[in-house]
């Protein structure tokens, strides 16, 4: 048995569509149901963020995650196959109108993505005060919560829709199959000759 932690929602959906190609039989979630067991395979249905955690910890031998994800916190996991979906940018999203100013020592930040933006910022020389926030980080600059945000951006229309504007992109980000490294080294075999399944599906 291969357990596979999937992050909830659209990139879940796209994996089990590549499972279901694969192996030539239909793999979905039933209802609010968090397990699926099929063909060998358990896959759990996770929060995007966690998915990296059941795999650390070995609950999971193989997660799907977008790399934004990971760049987060120095897990300990091995990287096996971008599966090329899921594909987004992280960026900073300002008022419309707004422009950074380079020239000041520091700015306020508001984003979920707190090491990606950090860095950022840090590598041109600015200090930053991060605002950590859960969802909806586009409100921030438009209440007065920040100067200007660090988000995911795929197709634009969020920060549009809200009256912000899309500024330089930090990231470019997409989903990522990653695997614990005992799991690898216990079922490589088995590992393996699904990563090849998934490539050719
Ligand atoms: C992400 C992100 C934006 C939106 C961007 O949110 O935080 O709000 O997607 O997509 P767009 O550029 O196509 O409009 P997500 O759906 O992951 O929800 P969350 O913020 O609650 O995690």
């Amino acid at each position: 048995m291969i357990t596979i932690a999937l992050p909830k929602g659209r990139i879940a959906e796209q994996t089990l569509e590549i499972f279901s190609k694969a192996f030539g039989e239909e793999f979905k979630f039933e209802d609010r149901k968090l397990i699926l067991e099929k063909h060998g395979f358990r896959f759990l249905n996770v929060r995007n963020q966690d998915v990296p955690t059941y795999v650390m910890y070995g609950s999971a031998d193989l997660g799907v995650v977008g790399q934004d994800v990971l760049e987060e916190k120095p897990y300990d996991l091995i990287k096996l196959l971008d599966l090329g979906i899921g594909k987004c940018k992280v960026a900073i999203g300002l008022k419309k109108g707004d422009k950074i100013d380079w020239t000041r020592s520091s700015i306020k930040v508001a984003t979920k993505h707190t090491t990606i933006a950090k860095k950022f910022f840090e590598s041109k020389a600015m200090a930053v005060e991060l605002v950590k926030l859960y969802g909806s980080i586009e409100l921030a600059p438009l209440v007065g919560l920040s100067d200007c945000i660090v988000d995911i951006v795929e197709t634009g229309e969020t920060m549009k829709q809200n009256g912000l504007e899309v500024g330089d992109t930090i990231m470019q980000s997409s989903a990522q199959l990653i695997a614990n490294k005992n799991s690898y080294y216990i079922k490589k075999k088995d590992i393996l000759e699904l990563k090849n399944k998934i490539e050719f599906a």
